[in-house]
């Protein structure tokens, strides 16, 4: 038994999973199942701040998931764009840095200009970060980051054998906040699906059967007090 509970996670990180299932239950397409998803994003936001956390990195769209039927991508992309259309000014007005993480050149450029938009607009916020991960693949990150690294060194600007973690991390989304400290998936999948690779490393995992459009704030509250029940040990031993 821990003795002490550990404080809330600062930055919590969320594979929005099960709007699919969600749907079919109900015999509607997929596409109404991530209308309720994004839905959803408004709570479990209100919810995370309430807890004390400060931080919330959610997975709304892989690299694979362009693999998916041409009027779903269509269906997520315009709920991208109303999800930006209908909540700046509200996380503007409430202290919310929004950002995104992924690869950019495969948007169309009105929903780029939105991206840009909402991003100047609330990148003097930080009370909270919401970072949103869309076409992102933690593969995709470090491959990134190594490009970027590879031209540097190309460049002459660095050295090949001074490259150690902090550098490398730099390079990575999420270089200017603590990473997750806990990753959360909700309809029963055990996996990380290509999320934060690297910035996964010593996360705490919670995983619950519960479908994204149904997890709300009675669900949270549970995953945090299942991690603040956690003993986080870095490698290290306590004596
Ligand atoms: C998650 O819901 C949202 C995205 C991947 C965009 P899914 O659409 O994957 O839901 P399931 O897994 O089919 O239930
Ligand atoms: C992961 O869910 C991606 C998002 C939630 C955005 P998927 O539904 O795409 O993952 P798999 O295919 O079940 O691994
Ligand atoms: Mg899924």
């Amino acid at each position: 038994m821990p003795e002490e509970l550990l404080p809330p996670p600062k930055h919590i990180a969320i594979v929005m999973d099960g709007n699919g299932r969600w749907a079919k239950k109900r015999h509607l397409p997929a596409a109404a199942g991530h209308k309720a998803g994004a839905a959803n994003v408004r709570e479990i936001l209100e919810a995370a701040r309430n807890l004390g956390v400060k931080a919330l990195t959610l997975f709304a769209f892989s690299t694979e998931n362009w693999n998916r039927p041409k009027l779903e991508v269509k269906a997520l992309m315009a709920l991208f764009s109303d999800y930006l259309d209908g909540h700046i000014d509200e996380l503007k007005n409430a202290g919310v840095r929004l950002r995104f993480i992924g690869a950019r050149d495969k948007f169309q450029p009105a929903l780029l200009k939105k991206i840009q938009f909402a991003e100047q607009e609330t990148q003097g916020n930080h009370e909270f970060t919401l970072t949103l991960a869309v076409d992102y693949g933690g593969q995709w990150d470090v491959l990134n980051a190594t490009k970027i690294l590879a031209q540097k060194v190309k460049k002459g600007v660095i050295d090949p054998e001074a490259i150690d973690e902090a550098t490398f991390e730099a390079q990575l989304s999420l270089n200017d906040i603590e990473y997750p400290d806990l990753l959360i998936r909700t309809s029963g999948e055990y996996r990380i699906s290509n999320f934060l690779l690297w910035q996964l490393a010593y996360s705490e995992f919670y995983f619950t059967d519960e479908l994204w459009p149904d997890f709300k704030q009675a669900a949270l509250t549970q995953a945090v007090e299942s991690y603040q029940r956690r003993n986080r040990r870095f490698g290290g031993r306590e004596e």
